[in-house]
């Protein structure tokens, strides 16, 4: 609160001229500022200064300058997993691999709309500065990610130390990009043997494969996919692979069909609900690809 005294006419007539053109001026001002009179004594009440409306480009360069990196360092927050109860609810788990690739924007499009979550097993030389911001968007928007080797040779033709740098190059390059470690391995092709098992369990890698494949890489057939990927049952880890147009187009299919039937779209892990361990081998909880099955 201010006081301010005057004395004689002239002295009111100034405050007055002082005054006016804030009260005639600005709307926000006259409910905020109070003039009481009495006699001689002019009281001034004010609050907080009323500040300009906020200009966009002002609060872009404020905000720039307090996190002069952002948004390239800002770190990633991804959604908490879910407690789905897979053995009581009907679960799949999609997966895509060989990505990052062009069509993967479209397949994390089609999976937002329908709230379906899936894991994304990522060939480290894929990942590159062009294709980091679907990394970036699979782990914000709740997908997982898996290991899925260096450059896809079949892994049991090289030897350890091959092994390990394949599963450790792509370690870093999805790390340095996310800031995830990732918990999942696919061998390129299903290839895996003693030698590949322990190099994954170094890792920390389980290894995933699948109960059902749609051949999308062969058949570039977007009904085929649709429908081979709609056979899958409770349990079901699909194979596909996000760098196909063909498969990009059959998602909204499969996910329509599959929802109709009361499926949830699960992670691989929260397909299993629990870590997995590190050099085993799974291929989806029915169990039904004795190859390859849960061992
Ligand atoms: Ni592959």
């Amino acid at each position: 609160m201010a006081t301010i005294r005057v004395r004689g006419n002239w002295g009111r007539l100034a405050l007055a001229l002082l005054v006016a053109p804030w009260v005639s001026g600005c709307g926000g001002l006259v409910a905020s500022l109070g003039v009481a009179e009495q006699d001689d004594i002019v009281r001034v009440r004010s609050t907080a200064p009323v500040r300009p409306a906020s200009d966009p480009r002002m609060l872009v360069l404020r905000v720039t300058a307090a996190q002069p990196e952002w948004p390239g360092t800002r770190p990633l927050v991804a959604p908490p997993r879910r407690a789905i109860r897979c053995e009581q609810v009907k679960c799949v788990a999609l997966t895509f691999d060989d990505g990052p690739y062009d069509h993967t924007g479209a397949v994390l499009d089609t999976l937002a709309r329908y709230g379906a979550r899936a894991t994304f097993f990522v060939v480290g030389q894929m990942v590159t500065p062009q294709s980091t911001h679907y990394l970036r968007r699979m782990v914000s928007e709740g997908h997982e990610i898996g290991n899925h080797s260096w450059d896809h040779p079949a892994l049991p033709s090289l030897a350890g130390d091959g092994v390990r740098d394949q599963l450790g190059r792509t370690q870093r390059a999805v790390r340095a990009a996310t800031g995830v470690t990732m918990r999942l391995f696919r061998p390129p092709y299903g290839a895996t043997d003693g030698k590949v098992a322990e190099q994954a369990a170094r890792a920390g890698l389980a290894q995933i494969m699948w109960d059902v494949d749609t051949m999308d890489w062969r058949d570039r057939d977007t009904s085929l996919v649709t429908r081979r990927a709609s056979a899958a049952g409770s349990g079901s880890v699909v194979l596909m692979h996000d760098i196909h147009k063909t498969t990009a187009d059959a998602v909204p299919g499969l996910l329509r069909d599959l929802a109709a039937r009361g499926y949830a779209f699960v992670t691989v892990s929260e397909l299993y609900g629990a870590d997995l361990v590190p050099g085993r081998s799974y291929a989806g909880r029915t169990g039904t690809d004795g190859a390859t099955g849960r061992r």
